[in-house]
């Protein structure tokens, strides 16, 4: 049987320290939950002592949810351990998370103290937390550039004082994976009670090695893991959860292996991602939405012929429906082609030359070519088949005012008008498009970007919305936001036709 590696997600506490990023409780347990169904065995749910909101927010994690422990960090003071503990009395699984600096430079010019006066807090800080909870985590912060064979003394000291996980973070980011894994196996060896405890990675991404570092942790006898949904964290920040996952699935000769369900990879990767106002870059590994798309001729000729040749995961391991095949100037005969076929149209060899070529002189004049233009190439004109238009909008709101919506919208070119009510002037906008458009939608994505700083600035949204199991994206940029929203979700829709 492989050795579980316990996954440690602390999204909601190292994640949401990100300016910009900070959650309301209501949000923080909606992550939380399906943190939960995800399968992460503890959610570090904040740090208690450093504000009444996050001290609120363990409290309400900690009842809402019943299988993961729920852990709350604290520094290695009394008090802190003491609100920590107040913090998680109605956790079903609890644990503190304590710790100190343990590198030179920590010693000398952040706690300034001396290494002996550290191995003592700790040791203290450990026993300390042990009066509350049975489940203590020590954290070395800064353990990335502490010497080796202090580190060993202050785990071996922290272990005798109870300490149940060993945390050996990587703070600053800088280890090289060799040497991260070099120091989790040097504990191993030289700690004598070192199987007393758990030994848990905590790696920061300011190189790009998190993920790396983190995996050769695990290989060097680490059994927790201290990750991020989209490695969202700190400057750069932490590894991130959906990559150590799906590598430990995909190297089954780690021999180790995680509980996480990932056909949830992707909903929850989305969830924290709208709610933190964070997009996850195009190209991140298995959640960005490049990470099955293919835009090469020789690429989207390979996958199409089979998937496997271009990809080590299955899209649906991580909860997307399939691989994307983007239809560029680099695209080849093959994958114009699948598309067409899938659009219903079947063409013999010389017809597919002529609308190869079509095809190419088009590709050369826009980026990315879709499948209306494809109908196009194809000779297909669907007369009067197009599309939704934004006409008109007028929006009434303020403080103490009820919002309300007129939209004017032009379907198949015939002019409708609808108004609506809602709780801003944004829901009233939608609410009255929804009346114009005879299908059920749900909003899955919406966010809102300015370009600059300032406030005539264009804003961006984008927008994605269900319908029958399938995901339409739309887009637009406006300096009045409102109708940046409304084009946005039109632009959607419209793509559903
Ligand atoms: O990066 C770090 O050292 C931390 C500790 C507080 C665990 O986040
Ligand atoms: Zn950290």
């Amino acid at each position: 049987m492989n050795d579980k590696v316990i996954i440690f997600d602390t999204t909601l506490r190292d994640g949401e320290q990100v300016p910009g990023c900070q959650l309301n409780t209501i949000e923080k347990i909606e992550v939380a939950q399906a943190l939960e169904a995800l399968g992460v065995d503890v959610i570090e749910a904040g740090f208690p002592i450093s504000s009444p909101g996050d001290f609120n927010s363990v409290v309400e994690i900690s009842k809402a949810i019943s299988n993961p422990v729920i852990c709350a960090l604290t520094r290695a003071v009394k008090k802190d351990i003491e609100v920590a503990a107040e913090a998680l009395q109605y956790a079903k699984k609890k644990r503190i998370h304590t710790g100190i600096g343990t590198s030179p430079m920590h010693i000398q010019h952040k706690i300034r103290t001396t290494p002996e006066e550290i191995i003592k807090r700790a040791a203290d800080a450990v026993k300390y937390a042990r009066k509350f909870v049975d489940d203590v985590e020590f954290y070395a912060e800064d353990a990335g550039r502490s010497e080796n064979e202090f580190l060993a003394r202050v785990i071996e000291a922290v272990i005798k004082a109870g300490a149940t996980v060993v945390n050996i973070p990587d703070t600053t980011g800088y280890c090289l994976p060799e040497e991260y894994g070099a120091k989790i196996r040097y504990l191993v060896e030289n700690v004598p009670n070192i199987n007393k405890a758990t030994i848990s990675t905590h790696c920061h991404n300011d190189l790009g090695m998190a993920t790396a570092n983190t995996m050769m942790g695990v290989i060097n006898g680490a059994r927790q893991v201290e990750v991020t949904i989209n490695g969202i964290g700190e400057r750069a920040g932490n590894t991130s959860l959906e990559e150590v996952a799906m590598i430990i699935k995909s190297h089954y000769d780690l021999n180790v292996r995680t509980d996480i369900n990932t056909k949830l990879i992707y909903s929850t990767s989305r969830l924290v991602s709208t709610l933190m106002n964070m997009p996850v870059q195009a190209n991140k590994a298995i959640v960005g939405r490049n990470a099955f798309a293919h835009s090469s001729g020789i690429h989207q000729d390979g996958v199409l012929k089979k998937r496997e040749n271009y990809e080590i995961i299955d899209p649906v391991e991580v909860g997307i429906k399939e691989s994307s095949i983007i239809l560029t100037a680099r695209s080849g005969r093959a994958a114009l082609n699948h598309r067409l076929e899938l659009l219903g149209f079947k063409f013999g060899k010389e017809e597919l030359d002529e609308i190869y070529h079509r095809f190419l002189l088009m590709a050369d004049k826009k980026k990315e070519i879709k499948d209306e233009d494809i109908k196009v190439l194809a000779g297909v004109v669907f007369q009067g088949e197009k599309s939704l238009k934004l006409d008109m909008l007028q929006v009434t709101c303020g403080k103490s005012l009820m919002p309300v919506a007129t939209v004017g919208i032009k379907i198949n070119g015939e002019l409708h008008y609808a108004t609506a009510t809602g709780n801003g002037p944004i829901d009233a906008s939608f609410t009255a498009v929804k009346q114009l458009i005879s299908k059920t939608v749900h909003l899955e994505e919406f966010l809102i970007q300015a370009i600059t700083k300032g406030s005539d600035d264009l804003g961006k949204v984008h927008i994605q919305v269900e319908y029958d199991g399938k995901m339409f994206y739309g887009f637009s940029a406006h300096t009045d936001i409102i109708t940046a929203s409304v084009e946005a979700f039109i632009d959607a829709l419209a793509k559903i036709q």
